[in-house]
């Protein structure tokens, strides 16, 4: 069953006087269960579809849906409901908040879910050791460098067991033997259920996926 569907999303950005297209009439489709790798080069619309299926940006024109809801149809509150209980994100940039420690921003996806989720710290404990950071727990971000605090952001989408993970570049500032770690944590999760949607410019991780889609100026160039 399609889990995501987007029909003739557009989004345009004004840039220096220029009409940019992010986003030019892009449909497609993605099924529960997908692992879906997106390349292209900078530029192409990758962190843009992202956010737009993550209901972080909303598009100029078309429809995007998610469990057959139209996400941008929803009130502000019902897409924030959305959002939280089944979507995971790890962002492109730095997105950990700096007078938090590395346990408390892994929890911090935790404030906005329904009470009763005792147990959760203890997740958190379990997926900061499953990133490699158990030692660094009580640590403050600016303690840690670029490529572990993208660890503590991949630890922090997966604290609520998301349905669909949308990751933009969650690789990018790793060692290639960590990047083969979190790429083993996301296919795990893939086999257990998750959807991904990973964006990223390295293309060795095409193999991982279950699809791979190239854009090319806000388009699906190819599809393998
Ligand atoms: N907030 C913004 N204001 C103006 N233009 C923007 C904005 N965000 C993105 N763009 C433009 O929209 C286009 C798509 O950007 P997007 O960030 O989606 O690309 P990307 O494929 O993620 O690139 P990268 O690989 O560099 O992360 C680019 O031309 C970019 O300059
Ligand atoms: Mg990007």
């Amino acid at each position: 069953m399609n889990m995501i569907v987007l029909e003739n999303v557009r989004k345009q950005y004004q840039s220096g006087g220029q009409m940019v297209e992010a986003l030019q009439d892009f449909s497609g489709a993605f099924g529960a269960g997908e692992f879906v790798v997106i390349t292209g080069r900078s530029g192409a619309g990758k962190s843009t579809l992202l956010s737009v299926i993550g209901g972080l940006i909303r598009p100029d024109a078309g429809k995007v849906s998610v469990d057959r809801q139209d996400i941008w149809a929803l009130s502000d509150a019902e897409r924030s409901r959305l959002r939280c209980q089944r979507m995971g994100f790890v962002f492109q940039f730095a997105s950990l908040i700096p007078t938090l420690t590395v346990i408390e921003n892994v929890m911090l996806p935790a404030t906005f879910l329904p009470r009763g989720e005792a147990g959760l710290g203890n997740r958190a404990a379990e997926l900061l050791e499953r990133v490699g950071l158990k030692e660094q727990m009580r640590r403050m971000p600016w303690q840690l460098s670029g490529g572990q605090q993208k660890r503590v952001a991949v630890a922090r989408a997966l604290l609520h067991n998301p349905a669909v993970l949308l990751a933009d570049e969650p690789t990018a500032d790793l060692d290639v033997e960590t990047e083969n770690e979190i790429v083993d944590l996301f296919a795990e999760l893939n086999k257990s259920g998750t959807t991904i949607l990973l964006a990223t410019h390295n293309t060795d991780l095409v193999s991982r996926a279950t699809r791979h889609l190239v854009l090319t100026g806000g388009r699906i160039a190819r599809a393998s």
